[in-house]
């Protein structure tokens, strides 16, 4: 894979994850669409607590679990969801995530249960377990749009 088209770090701890998340929702815009995977505990919910801070936003990130979409106001809203509670009887449409898009960014836990909205400028990011503290994550630019917001973000 090009280096513009995906970036592969290996993070040392849950601050350093945050830290990432802190770099792209510096660099974020308005249509982006982060689609996040990889197993439980991998460290999406603590990426988006970085993202938020990037953004702006000064409240502290909880799971999105029980509730399926959370918003939080920064220079950008973010809306932050879990597909994993949705996929047991939820429906998508309901979150709207096209509208979301057109006025913020959208963070999906667990996206690959459902397809992006059309048109929505997919950054996807996977989080693989490597050690108690490490993890490997791959973000990796589904359109040139996120292609030029991965190679600007400062790590
Ligand atoms: N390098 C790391 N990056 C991220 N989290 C880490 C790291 N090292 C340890 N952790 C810990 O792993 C856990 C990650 O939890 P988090 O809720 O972010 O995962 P998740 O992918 O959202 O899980 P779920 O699938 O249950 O929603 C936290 O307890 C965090 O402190
Ligand atoms: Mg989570």
């Amino acid at each position: 894979m090009s280096a513009e088209t995906g970036r592969t770090i290996e993070t040392t701890g849950a601050a350093h994850t945050e830290a990432l998340g802190r770099a792209v929702g510096e660099v974020a815009e308005a249509g982006l669409y982060l689609a996040l995977d990889g197993e439980l505990g991998g460290g999406k919910t603590t990426f988006v607590r970085g993202l938020a801070a990037g953004l702006g936003a000064a409240a502290r990130v909880a799971s999105p679990t029980f509730v399926i979409m959370r918003e939080y106001c920064g220079r950008l809203p973010l809306y932050h969801c879990d597909f994993y509670r949705l996929e047991h009887g939820g429906d998508i449409a309901e979150l709207e995530l096209d509208a979301c898009l057109e006025r913020g960014v959208v963070a999906a836990e667990w996206a690959s249960l459902f397809e992006p909205p059309r048109g929505a400028r997919v950054l996807a990011v996977h989080f693989e377990w490597t050690g108690d503290e490490a993890r490997r994550v791959t973000m990796t630019a589904h359109c040139e749009r996120t292609r030029k917001l991965l190679a600007g973000i400062k790590l």
